[in-house]
């Protein structure tokens, strides 16, 4: 009797303890990727659909105390706008205020040394006037395709003016690009002239064309668009290695709640990414520059936004602190904005390389990120082809 209720005593409390563990372990965040990041489920639907920018941004940004020995962090806590005047003296500051700025790898030196400055003029073949038309009232596309490349990438860009990117009603092909001048390579200055008077679709500016760069293409474009295109409906922002199945993104676009339209932010969704910490690794954020996850974002490979967003998103920037990676940033300017990105299942931007991708591989696909431009003119010559079935 006396040992049945110590058995019974035993079992009951064996039980709790395994169903603590249990609770413990699911309600763990589990942050098992970082940047890239590991996808994750679609965001609650309390989301807000209009834009606002606070005048503190510090928590909604997730930030609630300051942060003094973390320099990205601390930034944003006291940033009320990034300077227009005198930018380098932004990124001298940096320099002289991280105390382990010496062991930060080189890119990252460069990019806080510049980061402030975001003004660039058009870079034009010889002083011409620019070959891009901008859009006239009769023509304003549904979804301009914003394709970031990069001058010495010819091929990719060319195969995607032959592919996915070959005129179609109501959508628009647009390549972003630095100066063809590069930095310590060939001058690529005459085959890019040439190759924006023959197709009238580059928009060049006049900075180093690097990855840590590729931010300002972002607000270059939406500036540019605020003047030249300011009705657009959608704009795609995109790398030129990408496969995008035209007609099955227009056709989700359009089938889309206005609501969710009017503030999209759409694309394969990276939630509670955490920076990566291995120095002398890709994406490597030390310590004492950024703490923290990351806000959800979107990512780089391709995604779409609500053209008319351009003007808040310029907006937010200017008083969001420069970070190194353009989807994080832009990650960070639209959570600025009180918007959340909404995930699509059709957008695989980590393609495995070597993995080949038939018109049956896409199905239910919107963008495959990345291919090679041979992969991708087989893949559209496959999907031209009456003849072919799955
Ligand atoms: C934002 O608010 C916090 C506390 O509420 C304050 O300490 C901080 O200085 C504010 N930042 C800005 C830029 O106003
Ligand atoms: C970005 O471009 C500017 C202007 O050309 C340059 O000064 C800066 O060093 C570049 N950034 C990086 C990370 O190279």
């Amino acid at each position: 009797m006396r040992c049945s209720k110590c058995l019974l005593c035993l079992s009951a409390l064996l039980t709790l303890l395994g169903l603590k563990v249990y609770i413990e372990w699911t309600s763990e965040p589990r942050l098992g990727k970082a940047y890239p990041g590991s996808r994750d489920t679609l965001p609650g639907p309390t989301a807000s659909t209009e834009p606002t920018l606070p005048a503190n941004l510090s928590v909604r940004l997730g930030q609630t105390y300051p942060l003094p020995a973390t320099y990205w962090n601390q930034q944003q806590w006291q940033l009320g706008v990034l300077p227009s005047e005198d930018c380098q003296a932004w990124g001298a500051a940096a320099a002289a205020e991280i105390l382990d700025f010496a062991s930060y790898p080189k890119d990252l030196h460069r990019f806080l040394l510049s980061a402030a400055c975001r003004s660039f003029p058009r870079w034009l073949p010889a002083g011409e006037a620019s070959p891009v038309a901008g859009c006239s009232a009769t023509d304003v596309p549904y979804l301009l395709l914003a394709v970031k490349s990069e001058p010495g990438r010819f091929a990719e860009r060319q195969a995607v003016r032959e592919t996915w990117g070959s005129a179609a009603p109501g959508v628009r092909l647009l390549f972003l690009l630095g100066s063809p001048l590069g930095s310590g390579g060939p001058d690529l200055s005459s085959l890019v002239a040439w190759e924006s008077r023959r197709y009238r679709d580059l928009l060049l500016w006049d900075f180093l064309d690097v990855p840590y760069n590729r931010t300002l293409k972002d607000l270059q474009l939406f500036a540019w668009l605020g003047h030249h295109c300011p009705d657009v409906s959608f704009v795609l922002q995109v790398q030129d290695d990408a496969f995008v199945h035209i007609p099955a993104l227009l056709e989700h676009l359009q089938s889309l709640p206005p609501t969710w339209a009017q503030s999209l932010y759409l694309g394969e969704v990276f939630t509670k990414a955490n920076p990566l910490r291995n120095a002398g690794k890709p994406f490597y954020v030390p310590e004492s520059f950024y703490q923290g996850s990351y806000p959800a974002y979107t990512s780089g490979g391709g995604y779409v936004i609500a053209g008319r967003l351009a003007p808040w998103l310029l907006q937010a920037a200017g008083r969001v602190a420069p970070f190194p990676f353009d989807d994080v940033y832009t990650g960070l300017c639209f959570r600025a904005l009180g918007l959340v990105p909404r995930a699509h299942p059709g957008f695989r931007t980590a393609w495995p390389a070597g993995h080949g991708v038939s018109p049956c591989t896409l199905q239910g696909l919107l963008l495959v990120q990345p291919l090679s431009p041979q992969t991708s003119i087989q893949l559209w010559r496959q999907l031209q082809d009456p003849q072919f079935q799955c």
